[in-house]
């Protein structure tokens, strides 16, 4: 079923862009795989890598449409997702006058993108259960163009309600961009199938996280067919390299990463019942993500204690009602024993101590 929301793209990128005549490579308009390319300057001796990457990853696109049961012409690729959400910026919000809203904490470079391209960013600090305060949201985005859902949330582990995001969707006739990096971790199809009903609607999805392949930099994003033109016009010619494109084909291939996700929950799971046993910890969010937040009596001291034990977690206790909150990524198995014994460690001495201060106060 298609809302009928009054979206009209053409009113929300910005004029400069609608006008762009883009870059265009000889090459975009031509498949056929044996004809004499002389149209880029390029050296003809047979390297592995001597000619341009197909700049509309035409093969690989198929590919990713084939497995993700979606339309070629619904899909763009980035160089990585972090490229995707600064296009998307780029394209229709015009610098030093339009806005984008955040729902905070979230991932953070919403708002680094917003501010790289004189952009402002409206805050909404999500509830008590990290969800989405919808009238906050809906008042506020009076004037921004795009509002960034990231679900499940990155720091705070947690899916978004499906009927929050909708709501949005409905009501707010600009962008709405759902930021699902985290998706395949999550007990839960998320809003790919859902592009078709809604025109502003863009998903983005990674080969980072459960793919495994963060060291390619490739990000997806499905959305209507206008905005995928769009960024299509705006983008680097080239932004995914050959040696990308060819290992990213090579990945889809491979189906292990169900079972990679599948012992990374097992972990989870295991390290949330390890945690538990700590007095040092005081509460572990829920998790629909490979990573978990983690509140610590003395998360300081918890952080810089594994910081000398070589262990690196993220801190995360600045953002807002993150108070004493580390993020810990699910590591392999040996990783999250080592985590798990220097915890105890430190939980013991810390015990110890404070049963020590206990006994000197009386
Ligand atoms: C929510 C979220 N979106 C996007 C990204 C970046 O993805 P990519 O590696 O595809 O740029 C991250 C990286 O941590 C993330 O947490």
């Amino acid at each position: 079923m298609k809302t009928k929301i009054n979206f009209d793209i053409n009113k929300l990128v910005r004029p400069n862009i609608l006008k762009l005549k883009p870059y265009q490579s000889a090459r975009e308009q031509m498949s056929d795989k044996n004809a004499i390319l002389l149209d880029a300057n390029e050296n003809p001796f047979p390297v592995e890598y001597n000619r341009y990457p197909d700049p509309l990853q035409r093969e690989l696109k198929m590919k990713i449409a084939e497995q993700k049961k979606t339309p070629v012409e619904n899909i763009f690729l980035g160089n990585g997702s972090d490229e995707i959400i600064d296009l998307l910026i780029r394209a229709f919000c015009i610098p030093g006058k339009d806005s984008i809203l955040i729902n905070v904490p979230t991932y953070g470079m919403y708002e680094v993108c917003a501010n790289m391209n004189d952009v402002k960013v409206i805050k909404v600090e999500l509830d008590d259960e990290f969800q989405i305060d919808i009238p906050t949201v809906l008042k506020k985005s009076q004037q921004a163009k795009i509002i960034f859902i990231c679900s499940p949330n990155n720091p705070t582990a947690n899916l978004i309600q499906q009927d929050l995001i909708v709501d949005l969707l409905e009501n707010f006739n600009r962008i709405v961009v759902v930021d699902e990096a985290y998706i395949d971790f999550a007990n839960d199809a998320g809003f790919l199938s859902k592009i078709d009903n809604y025109p502003n609607l863009v998903v983005l999805q990674t080969f980072s996280k459960a793919r495994a392949m963060a060291g390619i930099r490739l990000g997806m994003a499905f959305m209507n067919a206008e905005i995928v033109n769009i960024l299509t016009k705006i983008k680097y010619p080239y932004n995914i390299s050959l040696l990308n494109q060819k290992a990213a084909l090579k990945a889809l291939e491979d189906d292990s990463v169900s079972s990679e996700i599948k012992a990374i929950l097992q972990q989870r799971d295991w390290l949330i019942s390890e945690l538990q046993k700590l007095k040092i910890v005081e509460k572990i969010w829920p998790s629909d993500a490979n990573f978990l937040l983690v509140q610590f009596k003395n998360h300081k001291q918890v952080f810089d204690f594994l910081k000398k034990e070589g262990i690196i977690v993220r801190d995360r206790s600045n953002e807002p009602n993150c108070n004493g909150c580390l993020r810990i990524t699910v590591g392999k198995s040996l990783e999250n024993l080592m985590l798990i014994t220097i915890l105890k460690h430190l939980d013991k001495r810390i015990s110890e101590y404070d049963f020590f201060e206990i006994q000197k106060s009386y």
